[in-house]
């Protein structure tokens, strides 16, 4: 399979070598697809990156139902590039109104691999999401009878909340009770973002997980102001100051069986972003492989790398891990500034950089 039409743009010299290094092919456990032309502009570089792909639920309106989960299914394999095994795994995306009958239908039909929570406008389309998670119980108790993996938006919705807290307040105020409530509980905090998170996770090991985004390793807080307002580096949670990103790197790449990929790759059209009111997250997927594995390089850890990669987010869920391998070389790449859609384009996070990494040969 090649990739490199979509990657390429620094030209290989030829006969030159550079160092490689090849691991297990790797899963994103948290990514954005949408739908209609902005899933088929942006779902080839996660696929070529990533052979399965937890999807997130939040379309408009969200993917609620089994039906409408097997139809976004059908859409998204549809929509994959020729020759492309990418496996997208679906995700329910939890009301108030949602009953235990049809998360445990929809999980025994192998459609749900899992399902969201997002308290009531927490992020991008989040408006439908759960207004008092302990009603939420009887869903989350069939989830633990079952096996079912949850997965959490973790923070507060209390618009007085400092915005920089919001992550804090919700482990302490939310996720701490739900992880006393739920003792077998299989819970994954999405997009880690602050070093109490990690801790937290650390705390339950085995029980509860953390995804961390590459866009949250190579950016903090300032980031965000830098030279001016970045809206292409806003998204939510927001990036914290940088002693929380050095945890998030050290959780990485401790080879903790407890973090994993979620890239949260999130795109918005660009008058979106760059708008009166800029919406919420960062279009990572495709410089994502590249980031994480730079920083594993930068931390002097590359050979922990496939376990974050490709291990330890497959055993979380209980899945097999894939048999195929991924090159990646330490060659430099440049990936465009931003990808159509339409007659509109969404801006790559670390689009028209050079960077240090390259993908390389993929074998299924
Ligand atoms: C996500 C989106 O745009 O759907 N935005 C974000 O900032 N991460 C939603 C989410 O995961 O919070
Ligand atoms: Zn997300």
């Amino acid at each position: 399979m090649t990739i490199s039409s979509l990657f390429d743009a620094v030209p290989r010299k030829d006969g030159e070598a550079c160092a490689t290094l090849t691991i297990r092919r790797p899963d994103d456990w948290h990514v954005h697809l949408r739908d209609g032309a902005m899933l088929k502009a942006v779902l080839p570089f996660t696929a070529a990156q990533f052979r399965r792909g937890i999807v997130m639920p939040n379309l408009v309106p969200p993917i609620t139902g089994v039906e409408a989960a097997e139809a976004y299914r059908a859409r998204i394999l549809a929509a994959r590039p020729d020759g492309s095994d990418f496996t997208p795994l679906m995700t329910c995306y939890l009301t108030d109104a949602t009953r235990p009958e049809e998360i445990e239908r929809g999980f025994r039909m192998g459609v749900w691999a899992a399902a969201k929570l997002y308290p009531a406008g927490a992020t991008t389309n989040a408006h439908h999401g759960v207004t008092d998670i302990a009603k939420l119980a009887p869903v989350l108790e069939r989830m633990e009878r079952i096996g079912m993996p949850l997965l959490v938006h973790g923070e507060a919705t209390d618009p007085a909340v400092d915005i920089f807290d919001r992550e804090a307040v919700f482990m302490e105020q939310e996720m701490l009770p739900l992880l006393k409530r739920h003792q077998g509980l299989k819970t994954v905090i999405e997009h880690v973002t602050t070093a109490e998170t990690v801790a937290l996770v650390r705390a339950h090991a085995g029980r509860a997980a953390g995804t961390i985004t590459p866009h949250h390793l190579v950016i903090n807080r300032t980031s965000l102001f830098q030279g001016g307002l970045r809206p292409h580096l806003y998204c939510l949670p927001v990036a914290k100051r940088e002693r929380h990103r050095q945890a998030l790197r050290q959780a990485a790449i401790s080879g903790d069986g407890n973090f994993f990929i979620g890239t949260d790759t999130a795109p918005h059209l660009r008058g979106t972003k760059q708008a009166e009111c800029c919406s919420a997250g960062v279009f990572a997927g495709a410089t994502a492989l590249q980031t994480y594995v730079q920083v594993f390089e930068e931390e002097g850890a590359l050979d922990r790398f496939e376990a974050f990669a490709a291990v330890n987010g497959a055993r979380f869920y209980g899945l097999p891990l894939n048999e195929g391998t991924i090159t990646l070389e330490k060659r430099p790449c440049r990936i465009a500034a931003a990808v159509a859609v339409g007659a509109e384009d969404v801006v790559v996070f670390r689009g028209g950089e050079e960077l240090p990494w390259s993908l390389g040969e993929v074998r299924p």
